[in-house]
C-alpha cells in the first residue's frame, strides 16, 4: 500500500516536472529566440535614427519594454517614456 502511494506520488512529481520542463522549453523555443532589448537608452539619439519605421517590444522575461529604432549601426533600444522617443514615434510608422 505504502509502495503504491509512493509510486503515484513519484509519477505525479515527474508529470509536474515534465510539464514545467516542456513549457520552459517552449518559452525559449524558436520564434522567441530573437534578440531583445534588456535595457533602454534614455539619451536623445534622434540624430542617429534612420528609416521611418520602428518596432515596439513588450516586457517579457529579461526583456524590457522598449521602442526599437533603426540606426546605421543596427537596432537601437529606446525608452518609451523618453520625450525624444515620443517625438520620433509620432512622426514614424510602427511595424
Ligand atoms: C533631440 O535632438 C533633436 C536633434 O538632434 C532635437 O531636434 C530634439 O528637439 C531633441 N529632443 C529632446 C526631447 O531633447
Amino acid at each position: 500500500m505504502t509502495v503504491k502511494i509512493l509510486s503515484i506520488t513519484l509519477l505525479l512529481l515527474s508529470v509536474c516536472f515534465l510539464t514545467f520542463y516542456l513549457s520552459d522549453t517552449r518559452v525559449r523555443g524558436p520564434g522567441s529566440n530573437r534578440p531583445c532589448c534588456v535595457g533602454v537608452d534614455k539619451d536623445n539619439r534622434t540624430a542617429e535614427v534612420v528609416g521611418e519605421t520602428y518596432r515596439e517590444q513588450a516586457a517579457r522575461g529579461h526583456c524590457v519594454k522598449a521602442i526599437i529604432f533603426n540606426t546605421k549601426k543596427g537596432p537601437l533600444c529606446a525608452d518609451p517614456k523618453a520625450q525624444w522617443v515620443k517625438d520620433l514615434t509620432a512622426k514614424m510608422r510602427k511595424v
